[in-house]
């Protein structure tokens, strides 16, 4: 083991960058790097980025303005400071990210990561910086560190990456890359580690993550409902849930996965994006407003008590308001618990950017309002039908307020309570009281047997 060092990971974007940002802790510590919570005296501070909307990559261009006084600050002293960015800004920005903020030391990809030491140890002996952000023919998961620490009771694992729809909106497959499942023997490896080290929860990760097919060493493929079957298996591990999912590959397995398997959560976020089948033809979704409204129908013969969330595009180049109205109609349709939405946002060299008839800011902001007005609306009122309820919450923070804990509901909802702090971590039934917007308060049910 080399000197002590600390690296600080600010992850942006989505739940797959924190899984990366762990996994990048897990390759630096055999280097010596201990994981540090703040920018503070940290040797080597990581951006990773997020590139899916144009905002985030300028927050990224601002968070490195100000880290490079910080370096300039610490440039004599005995502990001088490295950046690094990585993630999909990185992968799509490459050399540019040094032209635009010189002081940069290494930038690279989500696919190379997991050579971090050679790029350290390659600063160190050229003294200028490296950017790799190819997309390596090895197998990147092959290479990395078994997972080490875990954060809370409730644990990331990347199963799939990457994604092969195009979407004519989505820098996805550009940054990610071609769609590839882990094969599963390592992901079941790795489950069994993270249950071991006493997560309770897993999600399952990947942009795709409904199109995984991992190779099984017994021969063939395995699809995600057969997945999670085995990983419902794995003991103390009583809670399963996946995202991101595509509407159109949502198959059987899956949904009798639903039926059958009591530690797969009634929860599933199921991005639709439009409810307009011109829209969703030009964004080059494969499936219609009908095609969604039938596999959520599917889901709910099989769970009757499935939540849904989803994600929305509004202002999408051409979207008239008859195209906006038949989203407002496919979100009074279906119901939704939770959601995002999200206006257009050009993404160079994707090909909704040159799109001709491009929607004026005005519009689209207006159609945001009014669709999340309803989306909110949703969720109120799906909380409220929460309260007088008893449901097993997993309690895996500490809350605000002392004394208090942060658990999710088996439907993702935030849930408050006045507990003791061992009991972090833990499976508690309470009784919901309250609903506010965003989250619940509840009560502790005296007989947890009783209602468990
Ligand atoms: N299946 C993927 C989706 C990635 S992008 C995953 O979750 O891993 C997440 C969401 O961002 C998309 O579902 C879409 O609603 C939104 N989004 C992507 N590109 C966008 C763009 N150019 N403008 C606005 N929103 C976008
Ligand atoms: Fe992006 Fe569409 Fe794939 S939203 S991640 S290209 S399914």
């Amino acid at each position: 083991m080399s000197v002590k060092k600390s690296v600080h990971i600010k992850s942006y974007g989505c739940q797959m960058n924190v899984y990366d940002a762990s996994r990048m802790e897990d390759v630096l510590a055999p280097m010596g790097y201990a994981a540090a919570d703040a920018i503070d005296g940290a040797d080597l501070v990581i951006l990773n980025t997020c590139h899916i909307r144009e905002k985030a990559a300028e927050k990224v261009y601002s968070e490195l303005g100000r880290l490079r006084q910080e370096k300039a600050a610490r440039a004599d002293t005995a502990r001088p400071m490295h950046i690094a960015v990585g993630g999909c800004v990185a992968q799509a920005e490459g050399e540019e990210i040094l032209r635009r903020a010189p002081y940069v030391d290494l930038v690279f990809g989500p696919q190379t990561y997991h050579r971090l030491p050679l790029m350290l140890r390659e600063l160190e002996s050229r003294g200028r910086a490296v950017v790799d952000t190819e997309f390596p023919a090895d197998d990147k998961f092959d290479q990395l560190p078994e997972a080490g620490k875990l954060d809370g009771a409730s644990a990331f694992l990347t199963v799939q990456e990457g994604c092969d729809k195009f979407c004519t909106f989505c820098v996805v497959p550009y940054t990610r890359g071609a769609e590839f499942s882990r094969p599963v023997d390592p992901v079941l490896r790795e489950a069994r580690l993270l249950a071991g080290k006493g997560a309770r929860e897993i999600t399952l990760l990947g942009q795709n993550v409904n199109a995984y097919h991992g190779a099984h060493e017994g021969g063939g493929e395995w699809s995600l409902g057969r997945l999670i079957r085995e990983l419902a298996d794995i003991d103390g591990l009583d809670r399963i849930r996946y995202t991101t999912s595509y509407p159109a590959e949502v198959d059987d397995d899956l949904i009798a996965a639903h039926r059958d398997v009591p530690a797969l959560m009634p929860f599933l976020h199921l991005p639709v994006q439009s409810g307009s089948d011109t829209v969703l033809k030009a964004m080059n979704r494969r499936h219609t407003a009908g095609d969604y409204k039938d596999v959520v129908a599917r889901l709910r013969a099989a769970q009757p008590d499935l939540a849904l969330s989803s994600d929305f595009i509004v202002g999408f180049p051409g979207e008239s308001d008859r195209d906006f109205r038949d989203t407002m109609d496919l979100v009074r349709d279906v119901g939704f618990v939770q959601a995002y939405s999200f206006k257009y946002s050009p993404r160079p060299g994707t090909p909704a950017a040159d799109m001709d008839d491009q929607v004026p800011e005005p519009v689209k902001a207006e159609r945001l309002r009014t669709l999340q007005d309803e989306l909110n609306r949703q969720q109120i009122a799906y909380n409220q039908t929460s309260v007088g309820r008893a449901m097993p919450v997993l309690f895996d923070r500490k809350g605000a307020r002392d004394g208090q804990l942060v658990g999710r509901s088996p439907y993702m909802q935030a849930v408050h309570a006045a507990l003791p702090a061992n009991l972090l971590g833990e499976i508690v039934t309470v009784m919901i009281d309250q609903a506010k917007p965003n989250s619940l308060s509840a009560v502790v049910v005296a007989d947890q047997e009783a209602v468990a």
